[in-house]
């Protein structure tokens, strides 16, 4: 057999506590002399992105931000993004936030050197190479949230206002020069973030892992950043002031983002659409449909996952690990369905069309059929 593959784990980290104060030397480094600042409406008047601005500032470089960034982002935010950008006459971006700050702050600074709209760029096949690499802006990411690995990602997911779908935007100069993981500017998430982004690192690690693609790296990495989840989220989520917790949670969701490099699965191709039409949290929409999707792949990944449970500690195979998942939730506070997310029953057929198409869905174990995606989001509802 003739083993080929694309593998890519390039991101400079600066790991650790307070880091955030290097912040102004990181930018200076990769050639900025006037930053914009992207994070999302919520964080913006928080003392941890006032304290960055403070940095920035205190460095030389301007003290310039942009937060008209909504959860599940937007071609809206993007375009006043853009525009604000251009406008300020700014050299880089800091993408700063959960994954809605990072991902629109990576955008922006690869739409900044574009002529085409963002939708030519949408992860398929080679599309990327569309893209003219020169007027691409450095980018730096601060991660402050530890769930959607956007801070080690190629991709952006953004919404596509028009016909509320939420589309990958690829490109390899999407990933930042530097990302600063500073694990105490996670410390004032609110516990149902926690919850909702430390399930979706878990649900990044399981879809990779499970995944049928030849990705031996991806699946180990993906292995022990379920570990860190099973042994740190619960104490994050008790105290979130835990650094050591909080420190093992942001390595958790980077490990699994660079973990799908091996394919993710039904798990998010059912939450794609569920965020786009109910904008819901993406990590806790990942966390409820997960044991109905873990049941639907079961004679797929029956071996493997009694394989991952084992490593985690866990007795009882395929069957003590779904127990372990339920137990998890349940912890975590996690709705069992997503009606207590205000989903309804009355969109399922529009929603398993936009699932099948998902460009996740080919990553499940299990083919995913448009009969198959209405059962599942029934059961889920
Ligand atoms: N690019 C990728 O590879 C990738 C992967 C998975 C998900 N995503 C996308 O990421 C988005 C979700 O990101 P998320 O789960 O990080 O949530 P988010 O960025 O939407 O943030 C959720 C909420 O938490 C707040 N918040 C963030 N950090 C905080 C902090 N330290 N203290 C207090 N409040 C804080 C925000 O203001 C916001 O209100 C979705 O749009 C999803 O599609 C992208
Ligand atoms: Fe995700």
């Amino acid at each position: 057999m003739t083993i080929t593959a694309n593998w890519s784990y390039p991101t400079a980290i600066k790991f650790g506590a307070g880091r955030i104060k290097e912040l102004a030397d990181h930018c200076k480094a990769v050639g900025m002399k006037k930053p914009l600042l992207i994070t999302d409406r919520g964080l913006a008047p928080m003392a941890i992105t006032q304290n960055a601005l403070e940095i920035l500032e205190a460095g030389g470089l301007g003290r310039a931000i942009f937060a008209e960034v909504d959860p599940n982002p937007n071609d809206v935010n993007l375009e006043a993004g853009i525009r604000a950008f251009k406008d300020g006459g700014h050299d880089g971006v800091v993408a700063f936030g959960g994954g809605s700050g990072l991902d629109l702050g990576k955008c922006v600074a690869f739409m900044a050197g574009q002529t085409r709209p963002v939708w030519d760029f949408e992860d398929i096949g080679d599309w990327w190479t569309r893209a003219s690499v020169e007027g691409i802006a450095p980018i730096i990411a601060v991660p402050t949230t530890a769930g959607t690995g956007s801070e080690v990602g190629r991709a952006s997911v953004i919404t596509n206002s028009a016909d509320h779908v939420k589309k990958v935007i690829f490109h390899p100069k999407f990933l930042p020069a530097v990302t600063i993981c500073d694990p105490e500017l996670t410390v004032g998430m609110p516990k149902v973030i926690t919850a909702g982004t430390g399930m979706d690192a878990f649900a990044h690690c399981l879809e990779a892992y499970s995944s049928p693609f030849y990705h031996p790296m991806s699946a180990g990495i993906a292995l022990e950043g379920m570990r860190l989840v099973k042994e740190y989220l619960p104490r994050a989520y008790r105290d979130g002031t835990d650094i050591e917790a909080r420190a093992n949670m942001m390595s958790a969701a980077a490990m699994g983002a660079v973990a799908f490099q091996k394919g993710l699965g039904a798990i998010h191709s059912l939450s794609h659409p569920v965020g786009a039409i109910y904008n819901t949290h993406h990590g806790m929409t990942n966390a409820v449909v997960m044991p109905p999707v873990l049941r639907f792949n079961r004679p797929a990944i029956e071996e493997k996952i009694a394989r991952a449970a084992a490593y985690l500690g866990i007795a009882g195979g395929f069957d003590g690990f779904y127990d372990y998942v339920l137990q998890l939730r349940e912890e975590l506070g996690v709705p069992n369905k997503l009606a207590a997310l205000g989903v309804g029953t009355d969109r399922i057929d529009e929603m398993a069309e936009m699932a099948i198409v998902d460009p996740t869905a080919g990553g499940n174990p299990v083919e995913l059929t448009l009969d198959a995606a209405k059962k599942l989001f029934a059961e889920c509802i």
